[in-house]
């Protein structure tokens, strides 16, 4: 068997946003996807979590992420079939880009399979169309996320690997709120409330674009606190272009209320998770409160690795 290994993310600052084209931040975290594929007489996808997934002969998953991942290496000469089995760590339809992890380790794993070279950018560019087949509009972080790893500033398809250090005393919470919700909904809602009144969003987008350009300051300065409050404000951001939900709040707000420097949802938001700002020495009690619904992350000096061999 082949396997490859991807990781998931959160998105630090600018989620929605950077649909219309602004600037995001986006840090790729130690939890992983796994796809272990062997060869076989029919495409099949069997996860761990979600059980058989796809299953060409079957019809199974037609349309799916799978199925435009396994068209694309088809299309690249490869004539083999094969039996992928997929288990993931990362909280699943929780904004922290199970998907895109699984996109990418699969399309790592075939393309090694098939003796075709499993380049960064070809692995990115497969998750990518297997992103848009399953969320319609993305903005490419997920999978840029799931192929480079490490901590990345974005903006219109342009993205830049960040390299700080992570001050040793500060470490992210993530909370899995249990809520799950298909990005693609939440991505045009947001689309058409901009679209809807458009003057007003304009400010808004003006005011999140100038955020992220303020805390990749902050990171680069090691400004931690700075970027506590910064996260607050982009979490106000949220809840005004409706992306929150009363659980959101609801952990937001015990968060805070247990010495978050700052706290807000990740990704697609209406659920999914939410991640915290904490100094260390205040993390103790709130940890237990949410035991295994919860994650703590930091980025180490290289990031959370990308997509590679495992
Ligand atoms: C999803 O992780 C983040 C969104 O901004 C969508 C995207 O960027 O593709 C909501």
């Amino acid at each position: 068997m082949i396997c490859s290994t991807a990781p998931g993310k959160i998105i630090l600052f600018g989620e929605h946003f950077v649909v219309k084209g602004l600037p995001g931040i986006g840090m790729a975290v130690s939890s992983y996807a796994k796809a272990c594929v062997e060869e076989s007489d029919n495409d099949t996808v069997i996860s761990r979590q979600l059980g058989l997934v796809y299953d060409k002969a079957r019809g199974i998953g037609f349309g799916s992420g799978f199925d435009t991942i396994f068209r694309i290496i088809a299309s690249m000469g490869c004539s083999k079939k094969a039996r992928v089995y997929i288990d993931s760590s990362i909280f699943i339809g929780s904004g922290m880009g199970s998907s895109a992890a699984s996109s990418a380790a699969l399309a790592h794993a075939l393309l090694r399979l098939c003796g075709l070279e499993p380049s960064k950018d070809t692995v990115s560019r497969i998750a990518f169309e297997a992103e848009k087949t399953i969320h319609g509009r993305p903005s490419g972080i997920d999978n840029t996320l799931a192929t480079y790893g490490g901590l990345i500033y974005y903006r219109s398809g342009f993205f830049k690997r960040v390299e700080i250090r992570w001050p040793e005393e500060y470490v992210l919470l993530v909370v899995n709120t249990g809520i799950n919700r298909e990005t693609r909904i939440v991505v045009k809602d947001v689309l058409d409330l901009y679209e809807r009144r458009r003057s007003v969003m304009e400010h808004i987008y003006r005011s999140a674009e100038e955020l992220v350009e303020q805390a990749l300051a902050k990171l680069r300065e090691g400004d931690f606190e700075s970027l506590g409050e910064l996260m607050n404000i982009n979490q106000g951001l949220l809840y005004t272009i409706n992306v929150s939900c009363p659980e959101c709040e609801e952990v937001i707000w015990l968060l805070r209320k247990n010495k978050a420097l700052g706290a807000k949802l990740s990704g697609a938001g209406r659920g999914g998770v939410v991640i915290a700002l904490y100094r260390k020495e205040d993390l103790g009690t709130v940890e237990k409160l949410f035991r295994r619904k919860s994650l703590v992350v930091k980025l180490d000096e290289q990031g959370a690795r990308g997509v590679e061999d495992q």
